[in-house]
């Protein structure tokens, strides 16, 4: 027999990216590969990379750069660049970095077999094509190994918003939405492996229309399967909030009360030069329903602070905004110019207003997450156990609302095992997460 060949691959960017690299490994599992967590002795270096900021794009080729010395040692080591990047720069890469041998769009990953031969036989090999067929059909599936509790499954792919400033209408391409049948049969086949929660991912989770009932419908049919307890789904744009998906956060149990809710800022006139095409009213309208239909649904948000032409009046806006929706948790960051978007070509807000801003958009978020948290002291949840803590005898899931939470007290976690889902009562809040006591069962 021969030796398997070793896989390394560094995953950046988003949620999509992680489950992206999951199935390529798996793909290259069938061409003799295996994983390894560390680049030394790999085979094969692949990223799987982000465009979304400059910062996340340009860490791309610093990481090639440490890979220099690998490849002279080792000259049948093959390095690749997958994800966004490679979308959007392909045969940029490697023009300034002559040592990649393959560069593979997120929308050809079925070919990567295919590429990985003709890079291993010493020619360069780049495809970025944007293909009619489903690539997560095309691509060899998943072995029947065990799972751990919780697993991504992508359902949609590509944006068609075209946000003033970003750039994933460009290295994802248009909307693409996978055909019902196939992910209830990768559902049901994740439950079987163990996984008891399902988080479904998408660029626009909630343009989903596989289903002649939307998100909304995939998620009631999901929900029927045995086993699955928890339904969770990332990341959605406030247009395309449906009244059924509304409705089923009331009335679907296994969808957990959070939703990450992006809206960018909170100035009418920004939100209209970002392309967002709703009003920061509109935006609070819809999360009044959906508090109605679930009062205790924990909101998170994106914010971009600095986009051009933003003013202090504006970013003020989107301090109010922020105030009015008690946010559970948030992202922000500061706007980055990315080549070939419209945004990119307007007049920049100057650096340290940029980050003026940004430090008292966070001063706030860290507020509002913090008294979240704290209001969970004595309050009852539901814990999804993943895996032991650091401590002996503890272990650590996530509540419904994704507060990390410690099982700390004393021979009451013995016994529990991952992909348990045990009822505590918060007892403490720490930094980032909450500590409990197990109750009766
Ligand atoms: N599809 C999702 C998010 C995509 S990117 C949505 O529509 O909300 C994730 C986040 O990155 C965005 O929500 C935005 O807050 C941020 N982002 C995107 N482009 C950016 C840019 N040019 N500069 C700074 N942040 C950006
Ligand atoms: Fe980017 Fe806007 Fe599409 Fe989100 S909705 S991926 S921010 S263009
Ligand atoms: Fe980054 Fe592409 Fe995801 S740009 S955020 S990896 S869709």
């Amino acid at each position: 027999m021969t030796e398997p060949k070793k896989l390394f691959i560094k995953t950046y960017g988003c949620q999509m990216n992680v489950y992206d690299s999951e199935r390529m490994a798996e793909a290259m599992g069938g061409e003799g590969y295996v994983q390894t967590d560390t680049p030394d002795d790999a085979d094969m270096i692949l990223l799987n990379t982000c465009h979304i900021r400059e910062k996340a794009a340009e860490k791309v080729y610093s990481e090639l750069g440490r890979y220099k010395g690998l490849k002279a040692e080792k000259p049948d080591l093959k390095i690749g660049v997958a994800g966004c990047v490679a979308q959007a720069e392909g045969q940029e890469i490697m023009r300034r970095q002559p040592m990649v041998d393959l560069v593979v769009g997120p929308q050809s990953y079925h070919r990567l077999p295919e590429l990985e031969a003709k890079a291993r036989s010493g020619q360069k090999a780049l495809d970025t094509d944007f293909p009619e067929d489903d690539k997560f059909t095309a691509l060899k599936s998943r072995p029947k190994a065990k799972r751990g509790p919780t697993a991504f499954l992508t359902v949609q792919e590509g944006c068609d918003k075209f946000c003033a400033f970003c750039v994933v209408p460009y290295t994802r391409g248009a909307e693409v939405s996978r055909p019902a049948t196939r992910i209830m049969d990768e559902a049901r086949d994740l439950v079987d492996r163990g996984v008891r929660e399902l988080t479904l991912l998408g660029q626009n989770v909630n343009a989903y229309h596989g289903h002649d009932k939307g998100l909304g419908g995939l998620i009631r049919e999901l929900a029927k399967i045995d086993g699955l307890q928890r339904i969770r789904f990332t990341t959605s744009h406030p247009n395309d909030m449906d009244d059924d998906l509304i409705a089923a956060h009331g009335d679907c149990d296994k969808l957990m009360p959070y939703l990450h809710l992006p809206v960018q800022a909170g100035s009418d006139k920004i939100l209209k030069r970002m392309n967002r095409a709703h009003t920061a009213e509109e935006y609070l309208k819809l999360i009044e329903r959906l508090r109605s239909v679930r009062p205790d649904l924990h909101l998170s948000g994106d914010f971009i602070v600095g986009f051009p032409e933003e003013t202090e009046a504006d970013f003020q806006d989107t301090l109010d905004l922020i105030k009015a929706v008690e946010y559970g948790s948030a992202f922000s960051f500061k706007y980055s110019e990315r080549p070939g978007t419209p945004a990119a070509e307007r007049a920049q807000v100057p650096e340290d207003e940029k980050n003026d801003r940004l430090q008292r958009l966070q001063a706030l978020l860290s507020q509002q997450q913090r008294a979240l948290q704290d209001a969970m002291i004595g309050r009852d949840v539901s814990v999804l156990i993943e895996k032991a803590g650091r401590e002996p005898g503890q272990m650590v899931g996530k509540s419904e609302y994704l507060h990390a939470v410690h099982v700390q007290a004393e021979g009451q976690a013995e016994g529990i095992a991952p992909g348990d889902m045990i009822p505590v009562r918060i007892v403490s809040s720490g930094r980032n997460s909450l500590n409990g006591d197990v109750l009766p069962r």
